[in-house]
């Protein structure tokens, strides 16, 4: 949340409060991603960042696809403009998330190899760098394993290897925390880490994205 929502929060609790309690009301009969499509359309016609930023990635996470982003972006064309547009593509072309890149927003969900399995050490966490656009970190215990996502559940920041302490995982930007055994976010934030399906094949370690 931002700061100046913070201050108000803290100046006028009861107003605050009631203007809460009024959106989640408001829209409590849509599905989250119907709530996420209207919220990225509405932080684009007010040009808040900030809010963008926040909620494209969520938008995903509720199940629209990219297309399905664009497609609702490009419906609000007679309210928003093109100007806007244009605004909201130049931050979603610097967020760099990988789903939106042009080359693969037709692409299938498919599997991707990501290391030799005899490589991932258990009980430990391992990091393998640009696998098909995307850096990963693994969780293995045993003979089962968890592949993340390296990217914020937040606002998409890549977050480094060097953020890894023994099995805390800290983004950079906003010092979300996660246990990276179970994915959860620990300190700061709400929301998990991306997982992938995983499979072995061939004594390789694949994951579905
Ligand atoms: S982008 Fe904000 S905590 Fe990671």
């Amino acid at each position: 949340m931002s700061d100046a929502l913070n201050y108000l929060i803290k100046a006028r609790p009861e107003a605050m409060q009631a203007y809460f309690t009024f959106l989640k009301e408001s829209g409590k009969h849509l599905d989250p991603k119907t709530r996420s499509l209207i919220s990225v359309i509405t932080k684009i016609d007010s040009q808040t960042e900030r809010g963008l930023r926040q909620y494209l990635p969520r938008a995903l996470r509720d199940g629209a696809t990219p297309h399905e982003i664009l497609d609702a972006i490009l419906m609000a064309f007679p309210t928003l403009g093109l100007a806007k547009i244009v605004w909201a593509m130049d931050i979603l072309l610097d967020m760099d998330i990988p789903e939106f890149r042009a080359e693969l927003l037709g692409a299938e969900v498919e599997w991707h190899d990501l290391i030799d399995w005899a490589e991932v050490r258990d009980g430990e966490i391992t990091y393998v760098e640009d696998c098909d656009g995307r850096s990963i970190f693994i969780y293995r215990c045993g003979d089962d394993c968890r592949v993340y996502d390296s990217r914020c559940p937040h606002q998409v920041t890549d977050i480094p290897h060097l953020a890894l302490s023994g099995m805390r995982l800290t983004c950079p930007k906003h010092e979300w925390a996660f246990d990276v055994s179970t994915g959860e976010c620990v300190d700061k934030g709400t929301r998990p880490l991306r997982q992938f399906d995983s499979r072995l094949l061939a004594g390789r370690l694949q994951a579905r994205w």
